[in-house]
């Protein structure tokens, strides 16, 4: 299965049709039965301590092993082009589970490059799980390295600005300590970090890989010795995904191909009609001319996505036009079949220290699959509706 599009439809569904199936079973047992006090013992220590179910074995308990979640690593696995995978309850429950790790290993520093998801910032910025932060940009990774990093940690397309970062150069810089990429944005449809050097790879699946806004999940990819690791924080933590979201999110796959080319195609040609726009400061989509100063896409990423960030250079500007939208909800969130439009530096950056904080005049927007003219109405509708009400208030003024 050597195209992306196939192993999406096809991963993950080894024995499925052994069963009499088409599609995985739901199986939302608990518990499991087990074959005997010995062996359900030894099966129970296999698993706790980050283990594969074995052939044959009992998988003792839902928090140490669950077959729909399984499958999902598996064809996630498949898409990354990583050894293996372990998925979580959230992107944040992946996260804490990976710094949980780092620092258990004695590595407790952190390298992270701004900006990033503002959940990521905050809790690498508060040291919640004993993790010392030095943040920096790409030309600062190699003298920010100690001997005790264990992570560079960093987000391409970023959040919510949308700049692009060269993986390679990063990894290099890193020397040998392990670089994270969270890949969110650009799904392993457009970009995959461990082809560059990266040694784990970080979703919030809850955004384009469940792709309609109704399963939250996470996930982080990579090396087998580090997902032992991670299945056993997982198991000792809690940070199971539920077998049903677990479901939704392998299905979510199997469409991740066309949705992720679609809604990237519906977003630049919003970009080009919107980039001369008089309203606007600046727009912001990395396909745009000059905004990929590397030329990365192409290079390491297959496109620059679909989420596109409108610079109205003034907070009351930006609330005016979020607030005017009809079409495109109001809502946190990016990566579904609907377009969904936040204001960063209020919502999910809101947390990050002031002066790593987005520009208050940004408006982020995750463009869907709804027919592109329908979406500019309703943008250009804002728009007017926004300039309507500013031009009232200043005459009250
Ligand atoms: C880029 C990125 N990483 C991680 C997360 C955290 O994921 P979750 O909300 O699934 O915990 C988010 C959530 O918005 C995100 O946008």
């Amino acid at each position: 299965m050597s195209h992306i599009e196939t192993r999406a439809v096809h991963s993950g569904m080894d024995g499925v049709s052994e069963m009499g199936s088409h599609v995985p079973v739901i199986d939302l047992s608990t518990t499991n039965p087990l074959t005997g006090v010995e062996s359900g013992g030894d099966s129970y220590e296999n698993l706790a301590t980050g283990g594969h179910l074995q052939p044959g074995d009992s998988a003792v308990y839902q928090r140490l092993w669950q077959p729909g979640v399984a499958r999902f690593e598996e064809a996630l696995s498949a898409l990354e082009g990583s050894e293996s995978s372990v998925a979580f309850a959230t992107g944040m429950a992946a996260l804490t589970a990976t710094l949980i790790a780092t620092v258990t290993a004695g590595k407790p520093h952190i390298v992270a490059l701004r900006p990033i998801y503002g959940g990521t910032d905050h809790v690498l910025a508060s040291g919640l799980l004993g993790t010392e932060i030095t943040w920096t940009d790409v030309a600062g990774v190699a003298s920010a390295i100690r001997s005790n990093t264990g992570l560079v940690i960093l987000e391409s397309p970023a959040n919510p600005t949308l700049q692009l970062t060269d993986i390679r150069v990063v990894v290099e810089a890193a020397g040998n300590v392990p670089v994270l990429v969270d890949n969110t944005f650009a799904t392993p449809v457009l970009q995959r970090p461990i082809e560059c050097g990266a040694t784990l790879v970080l979703h919030s699946a809850t955004k384009y890989i469940g792709g309609h806004g109704d399963a939250m999940g996470g996930t982080v990819s990579g090396p087998d010795e580090w997902m032992v690791r991670l299945r056993q924080v997982r198991a000792l933590t809690g940070g199971l995904l539920h077998p049903l979201s677990a479901y939704l999110l392998h299905r979510g796959l199997r469409t991740l191909p066309v949705r992720v080319r679609a809604q990237q195609e519906t977003a630049g040609e919003i970009a080009r009609r919107l980039v001369d726009h008089p309203d606007l400061r600046r727009m912001l989509y990395p396909a745009l001319p000059g905004q990929d100063p590397e030329a990365l896409i192409g290079r390491q990423t297959a496109g620059a996505g679909s989420l596109i960030a409108l610079d109205f250079g003034s907070f009351d500007a930006a609330v005016r036009f979020t607030e005017s939208l009809r079409l495109i909800s109001h809502a946190v969130s990016l990566g579904g079949v609907d377009s969904l439009v936040q204001h960063p530096a209020s919502l999910t950056h809101r947390p990050v220290e002031a002066s790593a904080r987005p520009a208050a005049g940004v408006v982020r927007i995750s463009v869907g699959l709804e027919h592109v003219d329908d979406l500019m109405h309703d943008i250009l509708s804002a728009l007017d509706a926004s300039r309507v009400v500013s031009a009232s208030l200043s005459s009250v003024r």
